[in-house]
């Protein structure tokens, strides 16, 4: 049975948790997943330092990664920064973190497709026309039987909860879902949950996995995605103080979305 651990925002830099990160680790050595997804916001300010920290928890992984960036990934604290991030947006999760920002990644029967959505100006995820159409392209190359995963930075079930999710996410969704999309990944609340939506693809969303800006008290967890012929099963791992672990919490199972 494929399974993924899916963390998000890691936010290296204030409020980062550095203990976490051993034991994030540690349990990605023993859940032996087959591949790893981070789903944005790497870095707290994006600086430099932050990048570097965050290069070097991804280098200790020893397994398939696939990395989005988030809005926290955009220089922002200078006006030379703003520059930067009007020019160069990606600059320096480019050099730090991966070359390319939209990926894909095959593995275990999982067709998995990361893409940026965030705008250099406002907030929100969005997706452009080139990025549709690259998905568009790559979905259509996809093995029949594959499951089909999306990875994107901003909530696409949000209910108007803040921060802001992903715009338009109703009829993104019914897009997705008539390209026989299963499953798609996001972060950015830092609150973990799944549902399946009307169009019968499985949201799930990971909390924040090591920073200290934990929200609603549901402090730190990342998700273990296990999938079957049937079923695709979304594990929230929740950080236990008293017994310093993420503690496996509430398995939420969903049937499997057929593609059209
Ligand atoms: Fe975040
Ligand atoms: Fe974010």
């Amino acid at each position: 049975m494929p399974t993924l651990v899916h963390l998000s925002d890691l936010h290296f830099g204030p409020h980062h948790h550095a203990h976490l990160d051993e034991i994030v680790l540690r349990d990605i050595a023993t859940l032996n997943p087959d591949a790893v997804i981070v789903s944005g916001d790497l870095t707290m300010r994006a600086r430099h330092r932050e990048f570097a920290q965050a290069r070097d928890f991804l280098a200790r992984i020893s397994k398939p990664i696939l990395t989005i960036p988030g809005n926290h990934d955009q220089p922002i604290l200078t006006p030379r920064d703003w520059v930067e991030r009007l020019t160069r947006q990606y600059a320096r999760y480019r050099r730090y973190i991966h070359p390319a920002i939209d990926t894909t990644l095959e593995t275990s029967g999982l067709f998995i497709l990361g893409l940026n959505d965030n705008h250099p100006i406002l907030p929100g995820g969005f997706w452009t026309r080139t990025q549709r159409a690259w998905l568009d392209a790559q979905l259509a190359r996809a093995p029949r039987d594959a499951v089909k995963v999306i990875v994107t930075h901003h909530q696409l079930v949000w209910n108007g909860w803040r921060p802001a999710g992903f715009w338009d996410a109703e009829r993104t969704l019914e897009w997705l879902a008539a390209r026989g999309v299963a499953l798609v990944l996001n972060g950015h609340t830092h609150i973990a949950d799944a549902v399946q939506t009307a169009q019968g693809i499985i949201v799930a969303r990971a909390g924040t996995a090591t920073s200290g800006r934990t929200r609603r008290h549901d402090g730190n967890a990342y998700n273990l995605i296990t999938l079957d012929t049937h079923n695709i099963y979304v594990q929230v791992r929740r950080y236990d103080a008293s017994a310093n672990a993420f503690i496996a919490g509430k398995t939420l199972v969903f049937t499997r979305h057929t593609p059209r």
